[in-house]
């Protein structure tokens, strides 16, 4: 059995590697990521235990394949041959990878590395224990230990001071997944209404909802409708620089007929409906939680997407909400209490088995050397982050013209990371040139 495999660009490497673990081990050139990682993955005859990827790798190609990997082989155990030190915590920061080996390591260092991961893969309960795992240590805390024996070079572990630096790292050696708070995502339904909420305010929702709706009616346009649920002080019309008629109070009370309630909505140039937050605080009285919440099941039937904005928190309205969403758009910025507010709101949601079929988890305004990186940020959660927009000026730029941020600066690397969100649910919203060159004219 393969319990290795070498992705690599180095001849020689993969001559030494293959001299040492012979019939253990499997190669397949790294020439073959210029095709993507599909093309590597569907050469791996076996399940091996562990992937040792490198030399000359890059980093988007390391990054690629270990998620392709993963998915083929869960649990697999990830190495990365790399020499490099100075960019090594973006790499083990951007990758789930689990130890950094340099090429220039010796036999037994590379031996017992292998041998500590994969004893390690299966005490957590990764991987199903080998037959020759049977002698192997098995008590997990010993072999963390031994890990980071190895982790810190110059010890019984390594043979010589000059390889004292051969492992540089091993990384995210963790006992098993975080405890994660929302429990796996199971079959996905067809999203129809989006939900926008977080626990505090201040963190995005708003900005996340409008260019949710500016990106998903580039393809389903006049078919998507916005409302404003932060039913005292909901602002989207103000961001939108529209001047709505009539607003939510007005809407939903209209009754049930379809033609004379679209022609209450605010129609907006970039081919959705707004339905705008009541003019002043005192009116949200007259909409309640539970009229609210038919009011979206309404809208449902009518639109192919209804994108809800709400009031922070998981108030009346933001419940009623949620009761009707297939998919929970999640907001937090990148700070310790918003991210625990975040997972408190979580794990109300799944003792009210409220938490939406779909859902998506936005960290906003991250910014380097806050002295918190993503792995913190998902422990805290419980939850996995499935968007990171940074804090930029662009967003802001965006409100202050009253344009959705997608549309008014391409190239923005906030508005490129709210793009991703808007692909999470439809992926066809790519943005082409014939789009946006349209949405120029129309400006
Ligand atoms: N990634 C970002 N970078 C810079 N500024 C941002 C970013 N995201 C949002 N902002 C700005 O932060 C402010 C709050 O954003 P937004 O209104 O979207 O949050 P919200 O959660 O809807 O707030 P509220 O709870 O008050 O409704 C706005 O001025 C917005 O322009
Ligand atoms: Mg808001």
């Amino acid at each position: 059995m393969t319990r290795y495999l070498l992705v690599s660009r180095s001849a020689e490497y993969e001559t030494r590697l293959r001299r040492l673990l012979r019939a253990r081990l499997q190669t397949v050139p790294g020439e073959y990521l210029t095709f993507g990682p599909g093309e590597v993955v569907d050469r791996v005859t076996d399940h091996p235990r562990v992937a040792l990827l490198g030399p000359l790798l890059s980093f988007e190609e390391t990054s690629t394949l270990t998620a392709s990997l993963a998915q083929e082989h869960p649990g697999i155990g990830v190495i990365v041959v790399r020499e490099q030190r100075s960019d090594l915590e973006d790499w083990v920061d951007g990758i789930e990878i689990h130890a950094v080996l340099s090429p220039e390591a010796t036999d037994a260092t590379t031996e017992a590395l292998l041998d500590r991961l994969d004893s390690w893969l299966t005490a957590s309960g990764r991987l199903p224990a080998t037959s020759d795992d049977a002698n192997e240590v098995d008590d997990l805390a010993d072999l963390e230990s031994a890990l980071d024996l190895v982790d810190l070079g110059g010890n019984e572990a390594t043979e010589s001071p000059t390889d004292a630096d051969a492992v540089v790292a091993v990384a995210e050696v963790e006992p098993s997944e975080p405890d994660w708070v929302l429990p796996p995502i199971g079959d996905t339904v067809r999203t129809e209404v989006i939900v926008v909420a977080a626990p505090k305010g201040g963190q995005g929702k708003t900005t996340t909802a409008i260019n949710l709706a500016a990106g998903l009616a580039e393809v389903a346009p006049n078919s998507v409708v916005l409302v404003d649920a932060d039913v005292q002080f909901g602002d989207i019309a103000n961001a939108l620089d529209l001047a709505p008629q009539y607003s939510l109070v007005d809407v939903a009370n209209a009754g049930h007929d379809e033609v004379a309630l679209k022609a209450l909505l605010t129609h907006h140039d970039d081919d959705f409906f707004v339905i705008a937050a009541p003019p002043s605080p005192e009116l949200a009285d007259e909409i309640t939680g539970e009229a609210l919440g038919e009011f979206l099941a309404r809208l449902a039937t009518m639109f192919r997407y209804v994108i809800v904005d709400t009031t922070p928190g998981l108030g009346e309205h933001a419940l009623a909400a949620l009761e009707q969403a297939t998919d929970g758009v999640f907001v937090t910025n990148f700070t310790v209490p918003s991210l625990r507010a975040l997972r408190k709101e979580f794990e109300l949601l799944v003792a009210l088995q409220l938490v939406p079929a779909n859902r998506h988890v936005i960290v906003n305004f991250v910014e380097k050397n806050t002295g918190l990186v993503l792995k913190d940020a998902e422990a805290i959660l419980g939850a996995r982050v499935d968007v990171q927009v940074p804090r930029s000026l662009g967003v802001v730029l965006a409100s202050n013209a009253g344009v959705p941020l997608i549309h008014h600066d391409v190239r923005d690397p906030a508005a490129k990371a709210i793009r991703g969100v808007v692909l999470r649910i439809d992926p066809n919203a790519v943005p082409t040139r014939k789009r946006i060159q349209r949405k120029a004219r129309a400006k």
